[in-house]
């Protein structure tokens, strides 16, 4: 087995500007919900790693839950429907919550998910997102924190995978295209 560095095509974001980009993500939300508590939602796995480095940077009583949710979506079928496979372990109800996820891409996801944090009472529902593919869109989603917006490129790290791989690079990368060519 070879390093991860060697299937690494580019370094898209470094870590430094992550860091930096998350600090100041975090201190807006300190700001925005001065004197409030927060329920913190990772969507597991991708989440992960900037769901661990934005709690920390956020000055205020957290909660910290997480869901695994699998969307139906598709082009073809787009339902818009979201299974939940693991749901948060906290009650809502009341409870100012924002989503953390580490990329939006068609938001068929976060639109399907939204509603139903919506509907169980929660005082606000707000999306917190580090990688914005906005040309990808295909549902309106309104998403009030964006680390990134990137173009539509393959993309890995971070959280984000390929084949479920390289979620622990700690740059957003593009992969070395013999990557791909190996899997087929
Ligand atoms: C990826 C990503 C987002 C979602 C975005 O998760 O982490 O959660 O897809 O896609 P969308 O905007 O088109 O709905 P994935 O389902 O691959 O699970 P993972 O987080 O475990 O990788
Ligand atoms: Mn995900
Ligand atoms: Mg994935």
């Amino acid at each position: 087995m070879e390093n991860l560095k060697h299937d690494i095509k580019t370094v898209l974001i470094t870590r430094e500007q992550i860091a930096k980009r998350v600090r100041e993500m975090g201190q807006q939300i300190t700001k925005d919900y001065a004197g409030k508590e927060i329920v913190l939602v990772g969507i597991l796995k991708g989440a992960m790693p900037f769901l661990c480095d934005l709690m920390r940077e956020i000055d205020l009583p957290v909660i910290l839950d997480t869901m695994v949710v699998s969307s139906y979506g598709d082009a073809t079928t787009s339902s818009g429907l979201v299974k939940i496979k693991k749901d948060l372990d906290s009650d809502i109800r009341g409870r100012h919550v924002i989503v953390v996820e580490d990329i939006i891409d068609t938001g068929i996801t976060m639109a399907a998910l939204t509603p139903i944090l919506e509907k169980r009472g929660a005082a606000s529902v707000e999306l917190a997102i580090f990688l914005d593919k906005r040309e990808r869109r295909e549902k309106e989603v309104n998403v009030k924190y964006i680390g990134y917006e990137i173009p539509d490129k393959f993309i890995v790290g971070y959280g984000c995978d390929y084949a479920q791989k390289y979620r622990n690079l700690p740059e957003i990368c593009e992969l070395d295209n013999k990557v791909f060519a190996q899997a087929k």
